[in-house]
């Protein structure tokens, strides 16, 4: 499974690359708001930085506009994937740009079928937020597990990205489905490698250590 970190933040960035893991980063207009910093500073920033795919999401909603601004994004890098909302005038963008080449990522992806028609357009990636559907007391992950099970069916290629993952549970999960992407942000990238008995572990061993004749 591959990671990528739900962030627009360089710092955020650098700092999970250095973790060893990272595989790529997604974005999207509130985070890169958070920033405080302009569009193309931080989008050539990170694009520079990150050697894997970097999600930056269109912000026009009608067909031609997407299209442009598509186009027009991928001039950060050869490593954008442009970001579409699933929508649809997206989907008529998302044909357009995979058949230019372009990799697109289906961003607010809520339900399976919203993924199988993502797919047949021509995504990359689809994002299902699964945080959002928690967040509304319905399980995110089964729209998790049901797009794998369409995609399986079909031999559908389009990889499925968990996105707003917000705790280390929704990780193992999707590892668990065999999603082919987690994003999340740093602090629940950081927390998969925390247990509190390895803390303790090495710290035992570290006080023993004191121990020894010197
Ligand atoms: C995914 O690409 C989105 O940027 C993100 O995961 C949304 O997460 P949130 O629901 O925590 O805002």
């Amino acid at each position: 499974m591959k990671f990528f970190i739900d962030s627009a933040n360089l710092e955020e960035i650098q700092e999970a690359d250095r973790l060893g893991v990272l595989d790529g980063v997604t974005t999207n207009p509130t985070l890169m708001a958070k920033t405080g910093k302009t569009f193309p500073e931080v989008a050539a920033s990170i694009c520079k930085f990150v050697k894997g795919p970097v999600s930056l999401e269109v912000i026009s909603t009608e067909c031609s506009q997407m299209v442009a601004e598509g186009e027009k994004l991928r001039e950060f890098g050869s490593n954008v994937v442009v970001k579409i909302p699933m929508t649809t005038e997206g989907l008529k963008a998302i044909k357009i740009l995979s058949g230019q080449g372009i990799p697109i990522n289906t961003t607010l992806i809520f339900q399976p079928i919203q993924a199988l028609l993502a797919a047949k357009a021509g995504a990359t990636y689809v994002s299902p937020f699964v945080g959002r559907h928690d967040d509304i007391a319905q399980d995110g992950m089964l729209v998790v597990r049901d797009i794998l099970q369409i995609y399986r069916h079909y031999d559908i290629q389009t990889q499925v990205l968990v996105a707003s993952a917000r705790h280390p549970i929704h990780i193992l999960e999707s590892a668990k489905m065999g999603a082919h992407v987690v994003t999340a942000p740093l602090k629940v990238i950081q927390q998969l490698a925390r247990h509190p008995l390895t803390d303790l572990g090495l710290k035992a061993f570290l006080d023993d250590w004191q121990k020894m004749k010197k």
